[in-house]
Formats: C-alpha cells, structure tokens, sequence
C-alpha cells in the first residue's frame, strides 16, 4: 500500500522503516532539514536499537523515501498518518499545533484521484479526530466526494481514524513488529478494512523477522481492536495513566516499606504474581519519566477538568511521583548530612535505558535540586551526554568519559538510569576512587552484596 507518515521522531521513523519491512511503500515527511538530511543518508537521528539496520536496508530503496513536503506525501499516498509531537505546555495540556498545522496542509494538498485515510498516530486529547476532520476538510478548497473503489456509493473524500502508538523507546522496533494490540477508531467500515489490510502481516504475524528483531517463541495473532474515535483516544490515555499509577503505587508501598522494614521488591514479586495484577511496572525507584507518561496524565486531568469529572487517582499519581523523584536527595542528606561542596556522580541520564531521550527525566530534576543546594554535579551517560549539554545548557553539569572518571573523588553515586553497563562495573575499583563510597541505588538495579563487599555504603528504594 502507498503511505505517508508525517514526523521523523521516535514513532515516526520507527512506524515508516517497520511498514516498509512488510512490504509497503513509504514516504516519510520531516519538517526539520537536519533531520531529513541525516535520514536521506541513512542515518537515525536518535538512539533507538534496531532502528539503523532497517533504515540502513529501506532507506531511499522503492520501500522508503523522505521528503520535506506534505503535498508530495499526500499525493502519493492513500493512508496518512500523522506522527508529528504534542508536547505539554505549562497549564499541562498538549501542544496541539503541530497537528493543527500539519491537518489543514494534508487538507490543502488533496485530489480526488483516490480516497485516502488521515491516521492520528499522535497521542491527543479525546474528541482531536473529529477536530482535524474538522481541519483537514478546512484545508480542501471544497468538499469533494468520490466514488468508493467499483461500487455506486459516494463516500467523503477524506476519512479521519485514530490509530493510537504503544510503543516504548528502547524496544520500539520490537513492539511495533510484536505488539499486544492495535487499536483502530473510526466510524468508516472502509477505512477499517483498509487499516486491517496495512496491518495484516503484523496481525497474523507472516512477515519475515527482520535479522536483528527476531519472532519470541509462541508469538502469533496480534488483537485487532476497532472502535469508535473517542473510545481510540480514551484507550491510548487511560493505558498511560494506568501504567504510570502502577509505578506511582509501588513507589508509595517502598516509602511504607521502608518504615516497617519490609522489601519493596519481594512485596512486588509477592503481589504481581497474582494474575489480577501482574508483575509489570511494579518496580520502585526514582520515579518514572519520559516523553509521555507525565504529559499524558497531565491531558486526561485537563479532560476531564473540562467535564468536571474528578481525578483523584490522576493527580496523586502525578504527585507522588513528583516526591519520589527528590526521594534519592533524602537518602545522600541521611547519609553525608550536608550536600552543599559535595561531588555527586550520576550515573545515568536518559529516562530509561536504551534510548537517548531526556524528555522529563528524573536524572534532570535530581541533577537540579543537587546543584540548588551547592553541590558539584558529575554525570555518565552511554549515549546521551551531547544531547544533555546541548538541551540542557543551564545544568553545569561535569560529564565524565567513563565510570573511573565519574567516581574518582565523589562524595556519593547515583544510579538513575539501568544501564546494562552499570551492573558489569568493577565496584571494588570504583569504591577506592571514591571519597566516600557511598551508592543510591534510584532503580534497585545492583546487587547489594556485590556492592557491600566492595566496600560500598548502599541504599535502595524502599529496602
Ligand atoms: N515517543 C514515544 O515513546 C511515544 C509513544 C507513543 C506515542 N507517542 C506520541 O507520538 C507523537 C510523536 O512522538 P515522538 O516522540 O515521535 O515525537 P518527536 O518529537 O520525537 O517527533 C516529532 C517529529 O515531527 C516533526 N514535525 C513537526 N512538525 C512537522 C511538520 N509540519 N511536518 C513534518 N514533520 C514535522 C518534528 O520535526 C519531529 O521530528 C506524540 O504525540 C507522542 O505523544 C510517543
């Protein structure tokens, strides 16, 4: 099938290198020319594994080719999506002006030569698809109507659905090709049936695997959900909400947990083996971040604020969280009572390993309230020290080259991010570099032995 994804982020590209793997023919729209220019030679523009190998193999092949304008990729196209962000602004709703902009251009650039689908893949607020219907036919100059494939029946020139993204960065590609379900909201059966054929060998999973993104072991049909619109939208915030309140809840049990003397993680295992909970998202630490979690939270509260509905649940989520960031700042003041002159190593940036995105990270919030209370702040990231420095010029934040350099002559560690790397470290040789070999361990990620027995001072989350 002939398809247009607009926007080159991590759901963009991850969406228009996995379609061409299944055979379609992708064009992929990016407003930003560094961006295009590193995508049209071959090159991802973030960390995200899996991703090179597919773009390295598709890009510019009759598979994938980029473009700067949305009227090329309209024209060759029969589904668009829209995968362009909503980034939250300081009152917590999402920014919705890139999907404005991007709506009435697709508008603008319409024929009647085929009917096409206008796919929200955007995270937006319940009741957005019926909004960039809206725009969209804003754009056209006049509503057309076409004939729908040999039958006599006039059909509207342009259908919106919803399509909403699960993925997580780190295992984009992975869930994208393996995914639990795909959601579908729309009120047009032929739009249906044309995102049922788009997806089908991800549906009935007869793709060929690519090389470094193998089939798991028992894998097979993938739930096709259709739904109206709203419901679409609904589901995409609720999922979010309901994960981010899971890792809300273990991180309120750790804080009991470590009053009582109890183990956070053994009352998760405890509890998440019963079916009805699951063991998922259970695990406590800092505090969970990203690009998503927290602004789409935050946009179901506004939602809801709009039909006066109470968000009880939403808003202790978000606060707890909030506190629980600042909780690892606790722990060094118990153990090194004065912050202000210490050298504090970070280890880790990114919200969470295997991506490079800095997006709400927990590691910027400590990194903050260390440097406000006059702390020297050090940092180790594997892959995402350029973009702290570049996003984050008003950190002055020390970044090391390796481990050694990170714990020679601090105060304390902390791990914010679990980096494979970390839990390979030689500890017995960091802890005599080390002024006061003292670790927080902000994802309960190492093993407290190990550490103890290199001499470490260890504090976990809720132990
Ligand atoms: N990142 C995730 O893990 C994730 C997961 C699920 C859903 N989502 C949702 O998907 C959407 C995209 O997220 P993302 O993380 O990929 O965002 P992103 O910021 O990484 O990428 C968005 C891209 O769109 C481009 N863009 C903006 N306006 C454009 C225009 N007019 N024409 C062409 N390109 C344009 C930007 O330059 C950027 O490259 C958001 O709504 C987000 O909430 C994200």
């Amino acid at each position: 099938m002939d398809i247009c994804v607009i926007g080159a982020g991590y759901v963009g590209l991850v969406t228009s290198c996995s379609l061409a793997h299944l055979g379609h023919h992708v064009i992929l729209v990016e407003a930003d020319k560094n961006k295009l220019s590193m995508l049209e030679k071959g090159k991802t523009p973030f960390f995200e594994p899996g991703v090179d190998e597919l773009l390295q193999k598709y890009a510019n092949g009759s598979n994938l080719i980029f473009s700067g304008s949305i009227a090329e990729g309209v024209k060759r196209s029969e589904i668009i999506f829209i995968a362009v962000g909503t980034p939250p602004m300081p009152s917590g709703e999402p920014d919705m002006s890139y999907v404005v902009k991007v709506a009435k251009e697709i508008g603008g650039a319409l024929d009647t030569t085929r009917k096409r689908i206008v796919v929200n893949k955007s995270t937006v607020p319940v009741g957005s698809g019926n909004w960039v219907e809206m725009l969209v036919k804003q754009g056209q100059q006049s509503v057309q109507t076409v004939p729908v494939r040999s039958s006599k029946v006039e059909s509207p020139l342009v259908t919106v659905a919803s399509n909403p993204e699960f993925l997580r960065e780190g295992s984009a590609v992975y869930d994208t090709f393996y995914p639990d379900r795909i959601v579908v909201g729309t009120a047009d059966p032929m739009a249906v049936e044309m995102m049922r054929e788009l997806y089908r060998p991800v549906i009935e999973q007869t793709f060929e695997p690519p090389a470094g993104t193998p089939r798991p072991n028992g894998f097979s049909n993938v739930p096709f959900v259709v739904t109206d619109i709203a419901s679409a939208e609904m589901i995409k915030y609720s999922a979010n909400a309901f994960l981010a309140m899971k890792i809300s809840f273990a991180n309120e049990i750790a804080g009991i947990c470590e009053k009582v003397g109890a183990d956070v993680s053994q009352v998760a295992l405890g509890i998440g083996l019963d079916k009805r909970i699951g063991t998922h998202f259970l695990r406590a630490g800092v505090g969970w971040g990203g690009s998503c979690f927290g602004k789409d939270v935050n946009a179901l509260i506004e939602v809801a604020r709009e039909y006066s509905c109470p968000t009880h649940l939403l808003e202790a989520t978000i606060n707890v969280n909030k506190n629980q960031r600042l909780c690892a700042i606790k722990k060094l003041q118990e153990e090194l009572k004065i912050i202000k002159g210490r050298t504090i190593g970070l280890l880790g940036l990114s919200f969470k390993p295997d991506t490079d995105d800095l997006r709400d990270a927990p590691s910027l919030t400590i990194a903050y309230q260390l440097q406000k209370m006059g702390a020297q702040v050090r940092a180790y990231d594997p892959v995402s020290m350029d973009s702290c420095k570049r996003l984050h010029p008003e950190l002055n934040i020390h970044y090391c080259q390796n481990l050694e350099e990170l714990a020679s002559g601090a105060d304390a560690l902390v791990l914010v991010t679990e980096w494979n790397e970390f839990a390979e470290a030689n500890w017995n040789s960091l802890a005599h570099q080390m002024q006061w070999p003292l670790i927080i361990d902000g994802r309960n990620f190492l093993v407290e032995s190990e550490l103890s027995e290199a001499g470490f001072t260890y504090r976990g989350i809720g132990q």
